[in-house]
């Protein structure tokens, strides 16, 4: 590997105490600027969609409003979450399922890669074919949001338990996969949801973690990657458990109002993740627009909104704008994805809460029984895509005497327990809460059945037998004789190990959710190690949810090829094979940073916190993790991020940078409009109360209003007018402006080009990475800033270009409240990795800073 050419200069090593910034020094305005809740404005590619809601809403009841912001509770209906229904207008309720890989908790549906794996790809075609794919199913089982995909956790810090369903700790990557996979999904008729927001970094604690961070982190980090999901459109966002600065997330001023609703312009909504919900006011006046499940408050509603809801509502305390707007912003999302091929609504026709085709139709009140599964198949030949994300997310870290790809080897044996097929069948262990059989995917909510699953083991023997190779199979992990005896007596020994992780409401082995460390599940170091020990032809399969410590795998001189195969779904074995044995030249890059040991990662998860319950965390470590930390600290990873290897070559040539003439960026200013309202506030108690001789269904949730006494006389004003409930018109933000933040932010100042050339004799495809410094001490060495996908046939060479954006090359500054470009001398890097730069620049200053 080339190293960093701005080592000399700029790899420093610093202490730890070096890097810390106080949160506490964040310029935050007080608390009173976050509020009123933003209503949208339904401008520029949501107009028509607003038009559609407007109109829809302004002819609903109140209690027909809150129906829609209100889940039913939970299993009370057929989806994990589903909200009341429109029945006078035969519109039914909004069915919420999971999750980000695939839908959950039903059946013939497929079983994609996780989010980890397409960011290895580095392939925009395949972050936006697996979008769309997933819509498809979502759609065909009769869902309206899918409940995916995640950019919180972004992945602070290594051990963080459901990384893998998110991207990568580099934001950029994370925000590019969030918005081609938001397109994919929204343009087959179905909602995504971007989830967590904001700051869910761990599973310890999530329910009451308070998170402190500085305003700069918290734009240049953690919220990039929503601004590009809100730019792409996304149509709802989940706000997480935790707290911000004391605040829980789903009534939280400063990230819902603030940030997501003013700064970036969201139109669509935000729903609670299940339980979030702390409070009736807080959270409506906090931004909140969707509560889920629903259910869960005191007595007589049994909620924190349906009937609470309504309450304050007709009370005042939740203005009438307010109540509008949250339906608004719903029904707009509704009508944004349901166009084109897709404007019919299937029906429901699954029950996440039982297999059988019979069942209850309300599962919590177990009532009315009828047909709820129909077992719709929804796969649509997507294994075909599932096999080729899995091919080309494969990380080749390792490849000495070019050991592959295999070439009809005479012997071959297959060692380990993730190499098999799960005893009991792929969906023995429900929500993959055990560690038998090949891992695919990790575990909790963000799993989904799989329809059959390709084991390692029966690819790798399948094509064995096609190559009268002979295969020889060690099913377990701790039988180490047996593993030695049949490792010696194989040309080349495949070692195929895990690590699991997931989410907290499941344990395994000691881990609540978060891995307690990086090393290998189920003895699999002790494995690897007793494999080499024998065989100088050893090759280790790594399906891991991010790094584990394999330092000694790189340095070991028996162990010839180490392979990072992710988390790649029902065709794990196949795609896994397609590399191994070339038909696939393997591009995929590694998504994350691997350390020596877990303290290599500069930033702690919190296992043990000092007040258990009232938990809090401060992210000192600023804008530097996993590759920007390693840089700053000096400390060189085993693998970086970005690294991976090919069986072809590719050089590197004439860098060019461009400087583009983009129009001044002007600051977003002036006032919105008044809060709007749609429709009347109907007092009366005919239409606020249940219809007389309504039958409820416990313990469902309902919009209505159980006594009538005190309310209606109750004119809108009982209480004080706070900033909250404020309808007048309210300042824009200078960095707001459009969906996604200010538009002048997505102007390309420059183009830089280069020229890569494949010196191999195979074809292959290279990602060339750009790594921009913004200058100075403060900002890392190199941040992601563009990448590519370079097919190339041997010998070809092709130019790449990357535009680079305002937003690419500005940090925040928390004064002004807006990016800028600082007058810092900026440099450029093109490379095969974080650290194997190959071309370097400087960036000529643009001649105005505010360009
Ligand atoms: C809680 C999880 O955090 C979230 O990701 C999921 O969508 C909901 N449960 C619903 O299952």
């Amino acid at each position: 590997m080339i190293l960093n050419v701005l080592s000399s200069s700029f790899l420093v090593t610093v202490s730890v105490a070096a890097l810390t910034v106080t949160a506490a020094e964040t310029p935050l305005s007080p608390a009173a600027a976050f509020f009123p809740s933003p209503w949208a404005d339904g401008g520029g590619e949501w107009a028509e969609a607003y038009a559609k809601a407007r109109a829809f809403v302004a002819n609903l009841t109140v209690t027909e409003k809150v129906n829609l912001t209100t889940g039913t509770g939970w299993e009370a209906d057929r989806c994990i979450g589903m909200t009341g229904s429109v029945p006078r207008l035969g519109f039914r309720g909004f069915c919420l399922e999971d999750g980000p890989l695939g839908v959950r908790y039903t059946d013939h549906n497929s079983a994609f890669p996780a989010g980890i794996n397409v960011a290895a790809t580095f392939s925009r075609d395949l972050m936006r074919r697996r979008g769309e794919a997933m819509g498809e199913e979502f759609n065909g089982k009769g869902i309206d949001v899918q409940l995916g995909p995640v950019a919180g956790p972004l992945g602070r810090v290594p051990q963080g338990g459901r990384n893998w369903e998110g991207f990568s700790p580099d934001p950029y990557l994370t925000g590019v996969a969030m918005a081609e996979t938001v397109r994919g999904i929204q343009s087959r008729g179905v909602i995504a949801c971007a989830k967590h927001y904001i700051l869910n970094e761990q599973e310890h604690y999530r329910n009451r973690m308070d998170v402190q961070i500085d305003d700069r982190t918290m734009h240049e980090l953690y919220l990039w990657p929503f601004a590009d999901a809100v730019r792409a459109g996304v149509g709802s966002v989940m706000c997480s458990y935790n707290k911000i600065h004391g605040d829980y997330a789903c009534e939280n001023g400063w990230t819902n109002n603030y940030l997501l609703k003013n700064e970036l312009n969201f139109q669509g909504f935000v729903m609670s993740d299940w339980g979030a919900q702390h409070t009736t006011l807080g959270s409506a006046l906090g931004g909140l627009d969707m509560a889920m499940p629903g259910d869960g408050g005191r007595p007589p509603y049994g909620a924190l909104w349906g009937g609470a809801l309504t309450e304050a509502v007709l009370k005042g305390e939740v203005p009438q704008w307010r109540l509008d707007d949250m339906v608004v912003r719903i029904m707009a999302a509704y009508y944004k994805v349901r166009t084109g091929n897709y404007t019919t609504r299937p029906e429901i026709n699954f029950s996440a809460w039982t297999k059988y085709a019979v069942g209850p139709l309300y599962s919590a009140s177990n009532q009315t029984y009828t047909v709820v599964n129909e077992f719709v198949d929804v796969q649509a030949g997507h294994g075909k895509l599932i096999r080729e994300i899995g091919a080309k997310s494969v990380v080749l870290l390792k490849n000495e005497n070019s050991i592959l790809p295999l070439k009809r080897p005479a012997s071959i044996a297959v060692i380990g327990e993730d190499a098999q097929d799960t005893p009991g069948g792929p969906n023995a262990c429900p929500e993959r809460n055990c560690t038998k059989g090949t891992l695919a995917m990790g575990y909790g909510s963000g799993t989904a059945d799989y329809p059959y699953l390709i084991s390692p083991a029966t690819a790798v023997k399948l094509q064995a037998a096609s190559d009268n190779t002979v295969f020889t199979n060690i099913s377990g992990n701790w039988d180490l004789d047996a593993a030695k005896a049949t490792a010696s007596n194989a040309s080349v020994a495949i070692v195929f190990v895990m690590a699991h992780a997931g989410e907290n409401f499941i344990t395994i082995d000691g881990n609540a959710g978060d891995r307690n460390n990086l090393t290998l599940w189920n003895g699999g170091d002790e494995l690897i190690k007793a494999v080499a020990s024998v065989n100088p032809n050893t090759i280790v399969v790594l399906h891991t949810v991010g790094p584990v410590i394999i330092e000694y795998a790189k340095q070991h001189p028996n162990i010839s090829a180490i392979l990072w195969a992710g988390l790649p779904g029902q065709e794990t074995g196949n795609g896994l094979v397609d590399v191994l044995y070339g038909k696939v030249n393997p591009q995929g890059r590694s998504p994350f940073t691997w350390g020596k040991s877990v303290e290599d990662y500069g930033a702690k998860l919190t296992f043990q916190a000092s007040n258990p319950l009232a938990p809090s965390q401060t992210f000192n470590e600023g804008i530097f993790i996993d590759y920007r930390y390693f840089d700053k600290a000096g400390i060189e990873p085993t693998y970086s991020f970005g690294s991976g290897l090919s069986y072809t070559s590719f050089s590197y040539l004439d860098i060019n940078v461009l400087v583009q003439s983009p129009t001044t960026y002007t600051a977003a200013s002036g006032l919105t409009s008044p809060a709007p309202t749609y429709g009347t506030l109907d007092r009366t108690a005919a239409a606020n109360m249940a219809p007389a001789g309504f039958k409820r269904i416990s313990p469902y949730v309902y919009p209505w209003l159980v006594n009538n006494s005190s309310l209606f006389a109750v004119n809108g004003t009982s209480i004080s007018p706070t900033a909250g409930v404020n309808g007048t018109a309210q300042p824009l933000l200078p960095a707001g402006g459009a969906p996604g933040g200010n538009p002048g932010l997505y102007d390309v100042i420059y183009t830089v080009s280069a020229v890569i050339k494949n010196t191999g004799k195979l074809a292959g495809t290279e990602i060339p990475q750009l790594y921009v410094q913004l200058g100075g001490k403060d900002n890392a060495f190199g941040v992601l800033r563009g990448f590519d996908e370079v097919a190339l046939e041997a010998n070809e060479q092709k130019t790449v270009t990357f535009n680079l954006t305002r937003r690419d090359i500005s940090n925040w500054n928390s004064s002004s409240q807006n990016w800028e470009i600082t007058n810092k001398e900026k440099f450029v890097f093109i490379g095969s990795s974080a650290l194997a730069i190959r071309l370097n620049s400087t960036l000529p200053a643009p001649p105005a800073l505010n360009w």
